[in-house]
């Protein structure tokens, strides 16, 4: 049937929305999760992010797939299902359903509703015969699929698994390989450890992208949370985290502030910091030590020139 289904969701969005944030403001250091960039807004804004020069993770990872597509049907020809976890905006399915035309279902979860609906609809019209599933809400909380004949590929490009920390990643891991089940395959996309340097300009570019993407998150809170602050009293931080071998993302007290949610206060000293998000860079062997503690062995791994980026496929360990 090529029409669109109502999306399936997972979990009670706004509740959450508010009851993480309290919980992280609550906490010292002070954090909230970074799936919370992906509203409307944010999901435009990341894909501003994409196009930038110095975010090199998604030009190298796009320059890769079509080869990687095309050397998966090689070795995996009779793909029937692929499960994509933050799909975003679906552009990078396209290359695998360009080269598999087995695949005959496609389920893309994000977080972001009218984004993750607009996407999947222009997807159905573009290749006729392909089942579009959208599923709404957090790629981490397990899901139940119908029993497909068939390999079902997860596909999680992007190294959005590098935002997980690694018992947040073997978890999803494990999820993930409940989710797909025996006989089911893993690629994922996944940023390599490298020069600190060009890290750091990659989450902290010159036109301030990712600053005014950092900065939606408050945005968010005023909006929707109801939130009293003001946006001008942070500003973005962009660290490099050598001993954890992450890039993290902070919002900066300009001064000492209070900011109120609800009946909440929470204080704010000057040069504190809100922790948004955590990218972690692997290399090969540390990602394979990891896919394999959450389940997974190593078929294949597919590096850009300069080592700038990987793509893992893995194989669920029965
Ligand atoms: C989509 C999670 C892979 O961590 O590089 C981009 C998000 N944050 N710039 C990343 C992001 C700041 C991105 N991921």
């Amino acid at each position: 049937m090529n029409e669109i289904m109502l999306p399936v969701e997972i979990g009670a969005q706004e509740q959450t929305f508010y009851q993480d944030v309290v919980e992280g403001l609550s906490e010292t250091p002070k954090r909230i999760p970074s799936k919370y960039f992906y509203d409307q807004k944010g999901s435009e804004l990341f894909e501003q992010i994409c196009d930038l020069e110095e975010y090199y993770l998604t030009r190298t990872e796009l320059g890769m797939l079509d080869g990687v597509a095309s050397d998966l049907a090689n070795f995996l020809p009779k793909i029937s299902r692929i499960v994509e976890f933050g799909s975003g905006n679906c552009e990078k399915v396209q290359y695998l359903l360009d080269r598999h035309s087995s695949i005959r279902r496609y389920l893309p979860i994000d977080v972001s509703e009218s984004f993750l609906l607009f996407h999947a609809d222009r997807l159905m019209q573009r290749y006729h015969g392909l089942d579009v599933l959208p599923v709404v809400g957090d790629f981490n909380v397990p899901i139940s699929l119908e029993e497909e004949e068939g390999i079902s590929l997860g596909f999680f490009p992007g190294s959005t698994i590098g935002n997980l920390d690694r018992w947040e990643a073997i978890r999803f891991l494990r999820n993930a390989a409940d989710t797909l089940g025996t006989k089911s395959y893993f690629l994922v996309g996944v940023d390599t450890l490298k020069d600190r340097d060009i890290l750091l300009a990659a989450y902290d570019d010159a036109k301030g992208v990712t600053r005014d993407f950092n900065l939606n998150l408050l945005r968010r809170l005023q909006q929707e949370l109801g939130a009293n602050l003001n946006i001008d009293q942070f500003e973005h931080e962009a660290r490099f985290n050598q001993e954890q071998s992450r890039i993290e993302m902070h919002l900066k007290s300009r001064c000492d502030q209070t900011v109120r949610i609800n009946g909440d206060t929470f204080r704010l000293i000057e040069g504190e910091t809100i922790h948004t998000e955590n990218s972690h860079k692997y290399s090969v062997e540390s990602f394979q030590d990891l896919a394999r503690l959450g389940g997974w062995e190593s078929c294949r791994v597919w590096l850009a020139d300069g080592e700038m980026f990987s793509i893992h496929l893995l194989k669920r360990i029965d």
